[in-house]
Formats: C-alpha cells, sequence, structure tokens
C-alpha cells in the first residue's frame, strides 16, 4: 500500500520538489488516514491522504478524472474531519506538508520574476474553489526555480566582504549567533537551524549555513543545500536578516553568493520553496523565478 500511494504521489505530482525521505515518513505516518480508490485491477488510481484536519494530497489519476472521483474523495475527508471535531479544513501544510497548497498557475495578488512550469494551470485551485475553499492568505505562496546556465552575478564568492558585511559559512563557534538571528528575524526559522550536522564537518557538510558578519554579529542567515532534493539540484531557503540589518540587500547578497556556491558546485538548477510577495522581487536579483503557487486553501466545516 505504501510503495503504491508514493507511487502515486509522484505520478500525479511530477514538479514538487520534496526530499524522498519525507515523502515517505509523511505517507508512511500511521497517524495519516488515508482513503483510497481503486479500479476495477485493483490498482491504485487516486486518493486523498489527510492528518488532524489538513489534506496532506489530493489526486486522482488523469484518465480517471472529471467522474466524480475527486468529489467523492474530497466529501470523504471533509466528513472525517468534521467527525473527529474541528470546525475548519486545510489543504496543503499541517504538522508537516508534501507542497504547501494547492498547486495551481493562480496568483491572487501581484507578482514579478515569473516563469511557471509547463502545463501548470488553474483546474485543481479552481476544482477547491468551487467546493467552497478560499485562499486563505493575503499574499501569493509559491516556489521559485533558477537554471544555474543563466547565473551571471560572478562578482562576489564565499568569504568575501561587501559594504562592511562578510559572508562566510558557519562553523561550530557561530551556531549561537546563528540562533540569536533567526529568534530576532523569524522565530520560527530557529527550529530548523538548531541541528548540530549544519556546523560540524570541516565546511564539507550538506545542508550548511551561509552568514552574513557585522563585527562579532550574525546579522544573516541562509541554508544552502546540494541534491538532497535531487540530482544537480541545489537549494538555498530559510533566509534571515535581523531586523537592525534589513533593507540593506543583506538578504540579496547572500543569495547570490549561496546560489555561486551552488553552480561552482555543480548544480545545474537551483531551486527555493514554500515562499511569499515581496521575496519574487527579493530572489529575483538572483535570478529566481517564480515556477509554481499554490492556493492556501481552507473551508469552514
Ligand atoms: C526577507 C528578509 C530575509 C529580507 O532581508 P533584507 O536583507 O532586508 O532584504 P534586502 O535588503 O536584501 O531586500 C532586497 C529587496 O527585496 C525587497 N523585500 C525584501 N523583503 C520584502 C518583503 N517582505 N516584501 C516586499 N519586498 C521585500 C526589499 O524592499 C528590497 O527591494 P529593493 O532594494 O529593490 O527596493 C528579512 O526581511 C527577514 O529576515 N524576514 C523574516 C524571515 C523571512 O520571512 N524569510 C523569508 C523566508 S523564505
Amino acid at each position: 500500500m505504501h510503495k503504491e500511494i508514493i507511487m502515486l504521489f509522484h505520478r500525479n505530482f511530477p514538479f514538487i520538489v520534496r526530499e524522498e525521505a519525507t515523502v515517505r515518513a509523511i505517507l508512511e505516518n500511521k497517524d495519516c488516514n488515508i482513503i483510497e480508490k481503486r479500479n476495477d485491477t485493483n490498482v491504485l488510481i487516486g486518493a486523498v491522504v489527510i492528518h488532524d484536519s489538513t489534506i496532506l494530497m489530493l489526486c486522482v489519476d488523469k484518465e480517471y478524472r472529471n467522474r466524480g472521483i475527486g468529489s467523492e474523495l474530497l466529501a470523504a475527508a471533509e466528513a472525517l474531519v468534521k467527525k473527529a471535531g474541528y470546525k475548519e479544513i486545510t489543504v496543503g501544510a499541517g504538522y508537516d506538508y508534501l507542497m504547501p497548497g494547492v498547486p495551481t498557475s493562480k496568483r491572487y495578488v501581484a507578482a514579478v520574476n515569473e516563469r511557471l512550469y509547463e502545463g501548470i494551470d488553474d483546474t485543481a485551485s479552481d476544482f477547491f474553489t468551487k467546493r467552497g475553499y478560499e485562499h486563505s492568505w493575503d499574499c501569493n505562496c509559491f516556489d521559485m526555480r533558477f537554471p544555474l546556465s543563466e547565473f551571471t552575478k560572478n562578482e562576489y564568492s564565499v568569504g568575501d566582504t561587501i559594504d562592511g558585511i562578510c559572508y562566510r559559512f558557519a562553523g561550530p563557534e557561530d551556531a549561537e549567533k546563528v540562533f540569536a538571528c533567526t529568534d530576532d528575524a523569524y522565530d520560527e526559522f530557529t527550529t530548523y537551524y538548531k541541528n548540530d550536522a549544519l556546523y560540524y564537518g570541516d565546511g564539507k557538510q550538506n545542508p550548511k549555513v551561509l552568514i552574513a558578519v557585522d563585527g562579532d554579529e550574525v546579522v544573516g542567515t541562509l541554508f544552502v543545500n546540494l541534491e538532497t532534493e535531487g540530482e544537480g539540484l541545489g537549494s538555498v531557503g530559510c533566509t534571515t536578516v535581523k531586523p537592525s540589518h534589513q533593507g540593506r540587500h543583506i538578504g540579496v547578497n547572500m543569495v547570490i553568493i549561496g546560489t555561486k556556491y551552488l553552480k561552482d558546485s555543480g548544480m545545474k538548477e537551483a531551486y527555493l520553496g514554500y515562499t511569499y510577495t515581496g521575496l519574487d522581487h527579493m530572489y529575483g536579483y538572483a535570478g529566481y523565478k517564480v515556477c509554481i503557487y499554490y492556493m492556501m486553501a481552507k473551508k469552514q466545516l
């Protein structure tokens, strides 16, 4: 069953970037409820995966669409969540996520630096809208992507200083200062940075943390990751800059230098996931473009 559901996920969401171990852990989690749909020969052709009040995945194989199967699965998921006592159901991110929301080509507010994946449309978000769901963010949620053959910002590298700020990788001695920075900028990220493996390993560990340093203070942090989400694919993310230092292009510089490191390390493409309006502009300085939007769907039951 688990192997089948993982294959169903990959068939229906080929454009979702997520570490394979995370996908497995989520879909094999015993606390998830899976309602499945099989064809006459007992092949899994659709399913809805629910955890608490969140739909983590709803899909029906292409050749079985437009026959009411998705509506049936969604209604069953809503009934289950309601029976468990919840007044609201969400799609995408809950205790964890396979994708932040419903994949769509639809933007809810204006956006810049957009180059959507071929074949992405608003069918899925329309499906949820017609069934009473609303986008619950007051801005867009999206992923960005960048073919590194197009990277041109080669003037600075890891170890360089720009306008008095030094950009380098963090070692064990920097960890506490990294947490002080993330706590100050956006404390929800601190838990991701509290992982010893990020700081130990003679600089060869992966992922690692690029920091912006002003004197002896860490004022910016960025995750830099090689290939954990796919061959030739690097990523940056969890960007933070201390409020005292925001608006000075420290975010932009970390992303450019981190992305140059990805290219110099042999990555073909760079990726950053689950971000929001305004940052299409900031990450665009390095060359990233919005490749997919998400409807952060929510409905009162
Ligand atoms: C997002 C963040 C890292 C930006 O850091 P920063 O160093 O202030 O950003 P920069 O100075 O490099 O910004 C570059 C550009 O992006 C714009 N920008 C940055 N954040 C923005 C936002 N939230 N909304 C709109 N525009 C934004 C800036 O106005 C600037 O534009 P301009 O120079 O062309 O006028 C910082 O605000 C932060 O730590 N926020 C909390 C954590 C967070 O949300 N991180 C992003 C997670 S993906």
